[in-house]
């Protein structure tokens, strides 16, 4: 039934990427989300399964709620074989994230969906990575947040722009 929802309403599902699942990715998919129509739905995912089951880290949630993102429900998941016939588009956070979830998909077609987040959002090479802040502080993540809503606003306007030709 959900599928067939999917269908006629012409939904279009995007997974954004990172190694655990627990920083980057569900704050890009709680921003992303916000910044898109109805007909999109964002997913998360890692490619670790370190941290499967766990709710995102409490900076991370904490930074959300600073800006009225709640990711606090969200739980850690590793990336499988079928999201990449599930989604549409797979965002990758960083240069060895894309390299693994290019290492994981099957064919070419699943290959083309794998995307740099930040290249989609029309970063240049050098400046196409979404650090890392797991180790770092609360300000890390506060940086984090505002280069994911940037790119956020620009992969919308993107998908704004092409629906319109
Ligand atoms: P994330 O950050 O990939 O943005 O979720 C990390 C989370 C956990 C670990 C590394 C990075 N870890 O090594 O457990």
């Amino acid at each position: 039934m959900q599928k067939l929802l999917e269908k006629e309403i012409d939904m279009t599902k995007i997974l954004v990427v990172c190694l655990g699942n627990i920083c980057r990715s569900p704050l890009a998919e709680g921003i992303l989300q916000s910044r898109l129509p109805n007909h999109f739905t964002v997913d998360s995912a890692g490619t670790i399964s370190m941290h499967e089951g766990c709710h995102p880290d409490q900076r991370a949630i904490k930074i959300g709620q600073r800006y009225g993102v709640d990711i606090s429900l969200q739980q850690s998941r590793p990336i499988v074989a079928a999201d990449f016939q599930e989604y549409d588009h797979i965002y990758c956070m960083d240069i060895s994230v894309y390299q693994k979830v290019q290492s994981l998909a099957g064919n070419d077609a699943e290959r083309r969906k794998v995307k740099l987040f930040l290249e989609e959002a029309g970063y240049t090479k050098g400046h196409n990575e979404v650090p890392d802040p797991y180790w770092g502080t609360l300000a890390d993540f506060d940086e984090v947040y505002h280069l994911l809503v940037d790119a956020s606003d620009k992969i919308a306007e993107k998908f704004r722009t092409e629906s319109q030709k």
